[in-house]
């Protein structure tokens, strides 16, 4: 049956946009079937930088509980299933607090220093002081994988480093404390689609930069975009020979109309198809794709006392296993009970 258990969070820092459906949460729905998955909303993880605008931030927190309700909402409209997984808020489970508290103490500075993507945090998010939070965030999430010992954690390149200092940090505690409490967990990097920016073909798809389809979007406004999208500037007629490669509605086509895209490269090529079709085309596509995730959208949307529900039985499935983890952590660490004397 379960092959192990996989776990893994998002920052409700912003809406999800297909980027994210494509890259993360579809696989994350197959690993369901074959593993015992816990899949967080980190909401403290989205402290760790400040925020600001439309983003979620320590200083902007403004908009924190919708972006977690909003993410619950597509999460499990993209088929996460909480009769399968365990799906909950991070901050739900304190215990995961206390599992970083206690990792914190052995967590070498140079590690976290070191650490690139908080040089890149520190980079994008131009923060002039960086918090003791947000050089922490690798113990943090390395709490959050471990507290369920997570043997697999499926991410995207960017996370990497994160999950190898989760595997260093398990194996320093076991050899620490002498006794193997955590798995060496592995990152599941799988193969994903490349799914690019509405204006540039080059660049992933992103909610920094504002050119994206959200998956709250509904089909007019997913239209709407795909009319505004990046096409080969040599095309003007529908005669002029095009270049697909850089053409951001052909790359669409090469995911949601994989039958046809052969067809849509060599018409384009040969001057026999026009852009205003071509992307009519893909809306029509996309809007079939992408119809039951907006459905079940509306549903919940009109039901917030099931995700309510949902959120609370996750947790408490995800305390009891964290509870028993902390014994073991608190064990081998010799901490004191209480009936020490
Ligand atoms: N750092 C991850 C990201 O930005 C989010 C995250 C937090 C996470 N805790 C995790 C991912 C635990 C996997 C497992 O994408
Ligand atoms: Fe892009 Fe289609 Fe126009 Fe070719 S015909 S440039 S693939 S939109």
């Amino acid at each position: 049956m379960s092959k192990g258990r996989v776990t893994s969070g998002m920052r409700p820092t912003g809406s999800l946009h297909l980027g994210n459906l494509l890259g993360a949460l579809d696989n994350w729905v197959r690993l369901q079937d074959e593993y015992e998955c816990f899949y967080f909303i980190v909401d403290w993880h989205a402290l760790t930088t400040p925020g600001g605008g439309d983003a979620v931030g320590f200083e902007n927190v403004a908009f924190l509980r919708t972006r977690v309700k909003e993410m619950a909402i597509d999460w499990i409209s993209a088929g996460l299933d909480p009769e399968k997984s365990s799906i909950f808020v991070q901050s739900h489970v304190p215990e995961v607090a206390e599992l970083h508290l206690l990792f914190s103490m052995i967590t070498p500075l140079g590690w976290l220093e070191r650490n690139p993507t908080y040089r890149e945090m520190v980079q994008g998010y131009k923060i002039e002081s960086p918090s003791y939070g947000l050089l922490g965030y690798p113990t943090l999430q390395a709490a959050d994988i471990l507290i369920y010992k997570g043997d697999f954690v499926p991410v995207g390149r960017d996370q990497e480093a994160h999950v190898n200092m989760t595997r260093d940090l398990a194996q320093r505690f076991n050899s620490l404390y002498g006794k193997d409490v955590f798995p060496i967990t592995k990152a599941l990097l799988t193969e994903v689609p490349k799914v690019p920016g509405l204006d540039n073909v080059e660049k992933k798809m992103s909610k920094s930069t504002g050119s994206y389809i959200a998956l709250s979007d509904d089909a007019g406004a997913t239209t709407g975009k795909i009319k505004s999208m990046f096409t080969d500037p040599q095309k003007i007629r529908k005669d002029d020979k095009g270049h697909p490669d850089g053409c951001v509605v052909f790359a669409f086509h090469g995911i949601y109309n994989k039958d046809e895209v052969l067809t849509v490269r060599s018409e384009c090529e040969k001057g026999a198809r026009g852009c205003v079709d071509c992307k009519m085309q893909l809306a029509e596509r996309m809007n079939m794709a992408l119809g039951p995730i907006r459905d079940k959208r509306m549903e919940l949307e009109s039901k917030p006392k099931v995700i309510n529900e949902i959120l609370r039985a996750g947790a408490e499935k995800a305390q009891g296993v964290a509870r028993q983890t902390l014994q073991e952590v608190a064990e081998v660490m010799n901490l004191p009970p209480k009936e020490i004397f």
